[in-house]
Formats: C-alpha cells, sequence, structure tokens
C-alpha cells in the first residue's frame, strides 16, 4: 500500500459504506495534501451537512447547520477558517471573526435566498410597514443582514419570532419558511417571493408516493419546504434537527426530504437505518470540491471581506440572534 492509502486509511473505514474503494485513492490524495494544508497554515475546515461524505467526514474539523457553524464559529482559535459552505455562511463566520482570515473555495457558490433580496428591498418594506420588526434568515447576504433587526436560522426562527413578543414581523426573504412559521406561532407574519431551489421542487404528491412505495416510512422534512409538503411530514427541522431526529429514534427507514448528502453523511453515521430517497442537489453547495478546498489552503483564496460600515451593523443581528 503507498504512503497516502496508509494515512488515509481510518478515514477510509468511516466512509466504506458510501464512498466505493475504486474512487477512494484520488480522494485519498487530496484528503492527505489537505490535511497537512491545514496544519501548515493553522486553518480549520467547518462544513456544513450538505457537503458530500469525503469533505464532511474526511477534512472537517466542525460540521452542522447553519446556526451550529455561527456558534462554533465564535470559539474558534485557529487563525484561518475555511467554510465548506455557500457564501453567506462565509460571510456569518466572518462577522463573527472579524480579526481572522475566511476562505471560500468557490467564491461563486450563492444561494437563491440570499439572492432573492436586497438591502434596498429591506429599506423599501420598513417603509411601507413602519414599525414593524425585520427578522431576517440568515440564508442572505451581510448588506441584508445590516438593514435588519435580528437574524434567524431554521433551527431557532420561532424562538426568535416569539421573543420579539410583538404580533407582527417581517420574515425575509424565504416565503415558505415564513409560512411555515406563522402556522406555528399564530405570528402574523409579511415575508417576500424567496424560496429555496432545492425545497421549493417538493411537492406533497412526492411524499404520498414515497409512502405508499414504503410503507412505515418516516419522513423528515426541511421547513424551507412548502407548507403542504411539510403538512404531509412526520417532522419538520433544520438539518441539525434531523440529524438528531435520526441520532435518537434511529428509524427503520426514513426520508430526508432535503438536500441529497444530508441521506449520504447520515448513512454513514448510522448504516442500520434504511434512507430513502428522493432527494434534490443544491448545485451552489456541490460547488465545493475536496481539489478547491485543496486549492484554497494552498493558494490562501478566496479571501471573505465585509467592508466595516456593513459588518458592524449585520454583526449585530447575528448576535442577537445568538444571544436568544
Ligand atoms: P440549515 O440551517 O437547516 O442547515 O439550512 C441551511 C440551508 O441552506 C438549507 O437549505
Ligand atoms: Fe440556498 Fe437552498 Fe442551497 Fe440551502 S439548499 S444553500 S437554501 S439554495
Amino acid at each position: 500500500m503507498n504512503a497516502v492509502l496508509e494515512r488515509t486509511a481510518p478515514l477510509y473505514e468511516r466512509v466504506r459504506h458510501i464512498i466505493p474503494a475504486i474512487e477512494w485513492p484520488s480522494f485519498a490524495e487530496e484528503i492527505d495534501a489537505i490535511l497537512e494544508l491545514k496544519r501548515r497554515r493553522n486553518a480549520v475546515v467547518l462544513a456544513h451537512n450538505y457537503q458530500t461524505p469525503e469533505i464532511f467526514h474526511c477534512v472537517a474539523d466542525i460540521v452542522g447547520d447553519s446556526l451550529a457553524l455561527a456558534r462554533e464559529a465564535m470559539r474558534v482559535e485557529a487563525d484561518v477558517i475555511l467554510l465548506a459552505g455557500v457564501h453567506f455562511m462565509a460571510e456569518t463566520a466572518k462577522l463573527l471573526n472579524p480579526g481572522k482570515t475566511v476562505l471560500i473555495p468557490d467564491m461563486e457558490a450563492g444561494c437563491s435566498l440570499a439572492e432573492s433580496i436586497t438591502a434596498a428591498d429591506i429599506r423599501m418594506l420598513r417603509q411601507r410597514h413602519p414599525g414593524v420588526p425585520v427578522v431576517t434568515y440568515v440564508n442572505t447576504s451581510a448588506a441584508v443582514k445590516a438593514e435588519s433587526d435580528i437574524c434567524c436560522t431554521s433551527g431557532n426562527v420561532r424562538k426568535v419570532v416569539e421573543s420579539l413578543g410583538v404580533p407582527r414581523v417581517m420574515l425575509l426573504p424565504d416565503e415558505f419558511l415564513a409560512q411555515n412559521v406563522a402556522r406555528e406561532t399564530g405570528v402574523e407574519i409579511i415575508t417576500w417571493n424567496g424560496h429555496c431551489e432545492v425545497h421549493e421542487r417538493f411537492t406533497p404528491a412526492d411524499i404520498r408516493q414515497l409512502r405508499e412505495d414504503h410503507p412505515g416510512v418516516i419522513v423528515l422534512a426541511h421547513p424551507e419546504c412548502p407548507p403542504e409538503v411539510v403538512a404531509e411530514a412526520d417532522f419538520a427541522g433544520s438539518t441539525a434537527m434531523m440529524s438528531d431526529f435520526v441520532a435518537s429514534k434511529r428509524p427503520t427507514r426514513v426520508a430526508l426530504i432535503t438536500e441529497c448528502s444530508m441521506s449520504d453523511n447520515l448513512a454513514v453515521q448510522y448504516p442500520e437505518v434504511g434512507f430513502v430517497r428522493p432527494c434534490n442537489l443544491c448545485l451552489h453547495m456541490k460547488r465545493i470540491t475536496l481539489p478547491k478546498i485543496r486549492t484554497a489552503l494552498e493558494d490562501m483564496r478566496h479571501e471573505v471581506t465585509i467592508a466595516p460600515d456593513i459588518a458592524d451593523r449585520a454583526r449585530r443581528a447575528v448576535e442577537r440572534m445568538l444571544a436568544v
């Protein structure tokens, strides 16, 4: 066995259920180089739950949903944070670590929700609804966060909305998340017409078909799905909440109505659980690959920067969320 394969053999043990042996040598080469670069650069890799298993299980130091990545970013001691995820996640890490170098392996890794709304839109909405607090989903640019009162993620949205103690809030830009929360809280919610291009594609008919094809399957849906889809599911929650559900309940068969890598990553940890697809791919998340992570650490690019006047205001909205 060559030295690289020998060094990475324990990592392959983790992912062997999901990565065919024939594919491993090319992954191993990149992983070995990345592990060495992390040491050399004093860097940590934060990876979202939608990253592929070779990233999630083999090079990430910290994994989780958007909320966990934001919380953990605050505790990082390394000099460099590489965010294996999409741009808004890297911006959030930078907001919370203004003195550190934050890298994203592909600047084009965006998000349909973040692209659906601008800072000018928020200012217009404030004029239209004076006095109504603005809650922005963390899936937004720093410029949008800077115009808001507080941020939220799918993991704390209900808590954040209820913490405001008012009968009406603006929750932007995810229309479906807002409708799902309005249903749960009884708070009147003004929203926007942003959608996640991954979750908007699921339909109630998909879930009914799934139940017919796989009797007894437990269905977990992300709250970015349309309310009619969430209504057909057994449970709705953030990606971390779905992981926790699988970890604690160990269902015989489960369908995760979300991005595809979520099931792959959980299948590595819980080989006894049967994961039933359908799933949809997030092409933004899939822009992040091992070769791009390696290049990012070799060349120290692409560095995420935020103009100071925007950063100070955006940080306040994120920190207010983290304090709830
Ligand atoms: P989570 O915060 O639930 O991980 O969701 C982030 C995201 O982009 C979902 O599409
Ligand atoms: Fe954005 Fe949806 Fe991709 Fe998440 S899955 S990053 S919300 S487009």
